[in-house]
């Protein structure tokens, strides 16, 4: 792919007028990767359910929404921001370890399309509240896989020994109970092994695991209709100007390939990650300089509350310096938030275009698990918000 930078010098001039730190939105790259995403998707034949969780911004959501995906939840505030962008309610999908009576009194209320459950305890208080509501509650059980997915240990999730999903040896009793419940109505199963996923071998084991889970479930006499394998794929962190646009592809392709499908069976994902990583930046402007004993820092005004993925998994976003003209010399600096926190960075051994107090900084790939996860930490103010189409 052609390798072109998201900022011109026409962009960071409209940029440079607004108090920062902030984050900005490409949206004519995420309407480019959404488009990637459908074709790619059409030509699979598969439904993807965007993960809410990887950014919530409204404006983002209604255009996801236009192209037509689903949504995936972990909350019932997510449902209901879902619901208010215009997501169909059969096209939400609603996952957690922790669901709340009321979050599922008001997912059976809102008629969603499926709850993915994930312990046998849930799927009991979930016959439970339907029953007392009358009624009848679609769910898929989100099987643990125990599949390593070689990412962060952090955000890996199909192992046996992590809290996701039911674990194998309580899946017939699962069964049981949804054969015995007549408020209870059998779609499919769930997967979902981990997120920035970038060796797609690991999908390849998924498929090859799910297909012994659903010939299991076939001797068991229940039909899966619904098979839905997370999401998880990853984006390009160390160059995201030359990948901008994940290989939607590709990745498809190997479900299609290593899935034994059948005709009668719909497939689902939830991909967060890869539709709003790349299309996010982190602007923050630069400080102060100060050279330390051994390293030399540029104190910036963002941080871990606006970007905690450093500080919490040793993450690497690129970081480029908007504002340096050409000429100025290259120095390696960490670049440091204002927090009280000696993990507040965002940057560490950064090589950058000499800094200089003023300047603006782009910390890039911040479109998912940035926003989302940012805090109020030392009281500091909530970050603005900056879309390309309202420049
Ligand atoms: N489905 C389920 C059930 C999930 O738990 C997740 C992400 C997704 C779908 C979407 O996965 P994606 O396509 O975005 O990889 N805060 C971490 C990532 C946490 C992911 C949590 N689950 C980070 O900043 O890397």
């Amino acid at each position: 792919m052609k390798k072109k930078s998201m900022f011109t010098p026409e962009i960071v001039q409209k940029l440079s007028r607004f108090r920062t730190p902030f984050y900005y939105y490409d949206v004519g790259l995420l309407r480019e990767t959404l488009e990637t995403l459908c074709q790619a998707a059409e030509q699979y034949d598969v439904n993807v359910h965007y993960a809410l969780k990887a950014n919530a911004e409204p404006h983002l959501l209604s255009i996801i929404r236009e192209y037509g995906l689903g949504a995936d939840c972990v909350s019932g505030n997510e449902i209901q921001r879902a619901l208010e962008v215009g997501f169909p309610p059969e096209a939400i999908v609603f996952a957690g370890v922790g669901k709340t009576d009321l979050e599922i009194e008001h997912a059976l209320e809102a008629d969603i399309f499926c709850l993915n459950v994930e312990s046998l305890q849930e799927l009991q208080v979930i016959a439970e509240l339907a029953r007392l509501k009358d009624r009848i509650a679609s769910v898929a059980l989100r099987i643990n896989p125990n599949v390593e997915a070689g990412t962060h240990e952090y955000i890996t999730t199909g192992r046996e020994e992590d809290k996701f999903g039911i674990p194998w040896k309580d899946v017939p009793a699962a069964v049981e109970l949804l054969q015995q419940t007549p408020h209870l109505r059998f779609l499919g199963i769930h997967f979902h092994i981990g997120s920035q996923i970038t060796d797609l071998n690991v999908f390849k084991r998924l498929c090859l695991r799910v297909n012994d889970i659903q010939r299991w479930f076939r001797q068991q006499g229940l039909p899966v209709l619904h098979l839905n394998l997370g999401g998880g794929l990853g984006i390009d962190y160390d160059d995201p100007d030359a990948h901008p646009i994940p290989d939607f592809a590709s990745y498809f392709q190997i479900f299609d390939r290593y899935l034994e499908r059948r005709a009668d069976q719909t497939l689902h994902f939830e991909l967060g990650r890869s539709v709003v990583g790349q299309c996010g930046a982190l602007i923050t402007r630069v400080l102060y300089v100060k050279q330390g004993v051994e390293r030399r820092y540029a104190i910036v005004d963002a941080g871990m509350t606006e970007l905690i993925r450093p500080a919490l998994y040793g993450a690497y976003h690129q970081i480029d310096n908007l504002t340096a003209e050409a000429g100025r010399k290259s120095f390696t600096y960490d670049v440091v938030g204002p927090v009280c926190e000696s993990s507040d960075f965002l940057g560490k051994d950064v090589s950058l275009a000499e800094v200089r107090r003023g300047d603006l900084l782009a910390i890039r790939s911040a479109g998912a698990y940035a926003a989302v996860m940012a805090s109020q930490y030392n009281l500091r103010d909530p970050a603005g918000v900056v879309f390309s189409d309202m420049l």
